[in-house]
């Protein structure tokens, strides 16, 4: 069943000083979110991809085209239809954003104040959210007194208090370190998992779509050039875009001065492989290039595990021969892709 679904939407700014052009923030966009889906949104930044969260949450509203949570059009909502909207979309940001004056029991109260439910009810509501999160030893403390994770923990339970069926979070563990990361993708999946929230995630971060999504988007200047299964469009990126954003968050590919550095220390060709479960295995790669007499070391690279299913890149220096180098990498290529080494720049 979806859920979230946009047809043809297009978000355009005004010029922001005189004589400037109109920003086409999202140009004609189209998809959908099944209910019980985590959708990952990734892009370079400027991409749009804040923009569709907030033409989700009719924070925006399109220039064009439509926007449907639950069959439902959410544009030009009345005030109290917009209300109840809110009440079933949540959000968390990057900055946490929490009220550094209302104490963490007061801040995740907030919505439901909004909302006028009754004291008691709100409450035992908040205790609730506080024990699912695992604070409920901080209710009384302020943001201040807290770490990163903690603030973030405090704003998934916020986003939860009104029981929002989607859960939109813009880049929710950039500002985190790695551990504090896991603890929070940990905490969304168990949203996920155990409440069934729709989980839209906008992110730069690999361990993010890795462990969370089910599917992601690619965004580039305001389109969505890419979308399908985590695994494919990661292992196997079919938009030049999408291939340079990936190589950037998984960082399993030597460039610039990295690879200037292979050059220096390793006699012989650098050549990168890229190896997919299904596809083609390390040992193929070292099998076809053995079988030409060439002498390999691997010299840099990456596995990366999704759901189970593995890929990554091996990075070779490659001796011996010149001709037989040259026919290793060639027969090697053709099932393992091969990534030019280039050393300009
Ligand atoms: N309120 C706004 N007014 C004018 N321009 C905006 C506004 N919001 C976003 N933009 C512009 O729209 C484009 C997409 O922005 P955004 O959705 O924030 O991208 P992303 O989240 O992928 O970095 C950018 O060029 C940005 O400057
Ligand atoms: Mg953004």
């Amino acid at each position: 069943m979806t859920l979230i679904r946009l047809t043809g939407v297009t978000k355009t700014f005004p010029p922001s000083g005189k004589g400037g052009s109109p920003v086409v923030a999202v140009d004609d966009v189209s998809l959908d979110i099944a209910a019980g889906e985590v959708c990952g949104i990734i892009g370079y930044s400027g991409a749009g991809k804040s923009t569709v969260l907030r033409l989700v949450n009719a924070l925006e509203t399109p220039t064009s085209g439509t926007v449907e949570i639950d069959g439902r059009d959410v544009t030009n909502l009345r005030e109290r239809e917009l209300r109840e909207l809110r009440g079933d979309i949540g959000m968390i940001f990057q900055q946490f954003n929490l009220f550094d004056s209302r104490t963490v029991a007061g801040n995740v109260a907030y919505p439901l104040e909004v909302a006028r439910r009754p004291r008691a009810e709100i409450a035992s509501r908040v205790d609730e959210l506080l024990r699912f999160v695992g604070l409920s030893d901080k209710a009384r403390n302020y943001p201040e007194q807290l770490s990163g994770g903690q603030k973030q923990r405090v704003g998934i339970a916020r986003a939860l208090a009104t029981s929002p069926r989607i859960l939109l979070a813009d880049e929710a563990t950039s500002a985190l370190d790695p551990d504090t990361t896991q603890e929070v993708l940990g905490l969304l999946k168990r949203i996920n998992d155990e409440l069934g929230v729709t989980i839209l995630v906008i992110t730069h971060e690999m361990d993010v779509i890795r462990t969370l999504a089910d599917r992601v988007i690619v965004m580039e200047h305001g389109r969505v050039i890419e979308s399908g299964d985590v695994f494919d469009v990661l292992s196997a990126p079919q938009h030049a875009a999408t291939r340079r954003f990936v190589a950037s968050i998984i960082e399993d590919v030597p460039v610039g001065e990295q690879l200037r550095t292979l050059h220096d220390r390793h006699p012989g060709r650098i050549v990168t492989f890229t190896i997919r479960e299904g596809d083609v295995t390390q040992a193929d790669v070292f099998a076809a290039l053995s079988s030409h007499g060439v002498r390999f070391e691997l010299v840099h690279g990456g596995i990366n595990d999704i759901g189970g299913r593995v890929f990554g890149h091996l990075t070779l220096a490659l001796t011996g021969e010149a001709d037989a180098v040259e026919q290793a990498i060639r027969a090697a290529s053709t099932f393992a892709p091969l990534i030019e080494e280039d050393v300009r720049g």
